[in-house]
C-alpha cells in the first residue's frame, strides 16, 4: 500500500504524513526531503542554482524512485502532482488524498514560513494570497483528481489521521 498526500504548500502533507504512517505502521517519507539527501543539496539551493526545470526532474524522478517501495506514506512536494505524468502516476501507484485548504488559510500559515521555499520567500503577505490564489487555479485541475478530498480547514490534524486511516 502507498498513500500519497498531495496539496498546495503549507496544508500540512508532512506532519499528516508523519502521524498518520506512524497510525498505520508504515515508513514516511517526504519527497523534498528525500531529494535533499539524494544530492546533498537543500531545495532553496537547487532552486538557485540549477533553477526550476531541473528541480521538477529531479522531483519527477525521485517520485519513481520512492514508488519502487511499498508500505508507504509519501508527502509530495505542491508542484508534484502538476508536471509530467505524475498525477497519474500517483494514482497508478497508490492511493492519493488531496489535503484541501482555502487561499486565505495557506497564506496565513505559510507568512512565517516562506524563507524554505524557493516559490515564495520574495513574495508580501499580499501578493503571497494573490500568488496562492492562482496557482491553486492552475493546480486543482491537477489536485481534484484525487481519489479522496480532505477540507482540511474545518477538521483537526487527528480527525484527519481517523478518517484516512
Ligand atoms: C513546491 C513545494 C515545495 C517544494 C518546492 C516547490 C511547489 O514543497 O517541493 O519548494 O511547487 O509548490 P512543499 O509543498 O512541501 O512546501
Amino acid at each position: 500500500m502507498r498513500i500519497f498526500l498531495i496539496g498546495f504548500m503549507g496544508c500540512g502533507k508532512s506532519t499528516i504524513g508523519k502521524k498518520l504512517a506512524k497510525t498505520l505502521s508504515c515508513k514516511f517519507i517526504d519527497l523534498d526531503k528525500y531529494i535533499e539527501r539524494k544530492t546533498g543539496e537543500s531545495i532553496q539551493q537547487i532552486f538557485k542554482e540549477k533553477g526550476e526545470k531541473y528541480f521538477r526532474v529531479l522531483e519527477t524522478e525521485s517520485l519513481m524512485e520512492i514508488c519502487k517501495s511499498d508500505n508507504l506514506v509519501i508527502a509530495t512536494g505542491g508542484g508534484t502532482p502538476c508536471f509530467f505524468y505524475n498525477m497519474q502516476r500517483i494514482l497508478d501507484k497508490g492511493i492519493c488524498i488531496y489535503l484541501k485548504m482555502e487561499a486565505n488559510n495557506l497564506a496565513k500559515r505559510l507568512s512565517k514560513e516562506k524563507s524554505k521555499r524557493p516559490l515564495i520567500e520574495n513574495l508580501t503577505e499580499k501578493y503571497l494570497v494573490n500568488f496562492i490564489r492562482k496557482k491553486l487555479v492552475e493546480r486543482e485541475v491537477f489536485y481534484n483528481k484525487a481519489n479522496h478530498i480532505i477540507q482540511a480547514k474545518n477538521i483537526s490534524e487527528k480527525d484527519i489521521i481517523k478518517l484516512i486511516s
